[in-house]
């Protein structure tokens, strides 16, 4: 049958999702799906076009998908979903103020790929992310491991691109880390971030790191008050699209994610941003790591505010 991904969501972040994973020509078909008439289908010629131009065969379906589930038969046999349906913010607002309108959208899809794809890996980016991958996979009562959310690969690459821009040096001499949550209580992690191997904190004085922290826990913000409508979407599709390649190549590479945490750093029973291996069962495995006292604090803190809110969608 090959391999095939859904992205559900044909808006900025679920299409340039989508050509990027075309781009990667590791999965055979790519589906592109939205409520909107002919927009998928529009944008999954228009990607298909550009096959000869850069030399990849995945081939992009788009479909148009009804209230009542109709035209999800395009998602069947998908062996990933990446979900991106849902209102972006506007600037001023938070990925909190969202909460009630997605909930609505992704319990509906989500229900649906249960359905539709019930063998299928899902990648939730829709916002707020860790309330919405705890509602996706209450929804699809997928086991914890096939359901998890993009948050700390999109953070990480912004604190690594601040960091690389403040020192002037190429990103790929950074190695930085976030946790936590996609929001307030982001735990981006000073201490697991070195330039060509030398510490930051050797590099940058305490109040600089700090800035940068600042920085990083504001980065979807910032991006929003200088657009003015919508939201992020060419970082944020890059770290969805890794996330799903990762699962299709079973690479088993470590990568921060919103992972349902059981027991790591003392933390229990919610869907946390934390390290994991990602592969072909979605998270084969949550890797815990030596952080500092005030870091795994940070962690808690995050899960507990993040836990609440993970209830409350059980409601929505
Ligand atoms: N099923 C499928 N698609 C839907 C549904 C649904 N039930 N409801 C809404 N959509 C579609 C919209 O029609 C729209 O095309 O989701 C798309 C969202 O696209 P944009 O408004 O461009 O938003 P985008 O920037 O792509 O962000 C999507 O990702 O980062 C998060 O906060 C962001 O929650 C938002 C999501």
């Amino acid at each position: 049958m090959g391999k095939k991904v859904t992205v559900v969501g044909a808006g900025f972040y679920g299409s340039t999702t989508a050509q990027r994973l075309a781009e990667y020509d590791v999965f055979d078909t790519v589906v592109l799906t939205d409520i909107l008439d002919g927009k998928p289908a529009g944008l999954a010629l228009d990607i298909n076009q550009s096959r000869p131009i850069e030399g990849f065969e995945t081939k992009v379906i788009g479909a148009t998908t009804g209230p009542n589930g109709e035209g999800y038969e395009a998602i069947e046999g998908s062996d990933v979903v990446v979900v991106t349906a849902g209102l972006p913010r506007k600037p001023g607002m938070s990925r909190m103020d969202l909460l009630e309108v997605n909930a609505k959208i992704v319990r509906q899809v989500a229900e649906n790929i249960a359905k539709y794809a019930p063998n299928a890996v899902v990648i939730v980016v829709s916002n707020p992310v860790d309330e919405m991958t705890a509602l996706a996979q209450l929804a699809t009562q997928f086991p914890k491991n096939r359901v998890f959310g993009q948050a700390g690969v999109l953070d990480t690459a912004r604190f690594t691109n601040s960091i690389a821009e403040t020192l002037a040096v190429p990103v790929k001499s950074v190695k930085a880390l976030t946790l936590g949550s996609h929001g307030d209580t982001m735990v981006p992690v000073p201490s697991r971030c070195t330039v060509d191997g030398k510490p930051l904190s050797d590099l940058l004085p305490a109040e600089k790191i700090e800035e940068l922290v600042v920085r990083t826990r504001n980065g979807g913000a910032e991006v929003v008050a200088l657009l003015k409508t919508g939201s992020a979407y060419y970082a944020p599709s890059a770290a969805a699209a890794r996330m799903a390649k990762a699962v299709i190549e079973d690479s088993g590479v470590v990568l921060p994610v919103c992972a349902w945490v059981e027991g790591e750093y003392g933390i229990s029973g919610v869907y946390l941003g934390v390290e994991a291996q990602v592969g072909r069962e979605g998270i084969k495995k949550v890797v815990e790591d030596k952080l500092t006292d005030t870091e795994i604090a940070g962690l808690k803190e995050a899960a507990e505010a993040v836990r609440a809110k993970q209830a409350d969608v059980a409601n929505l």
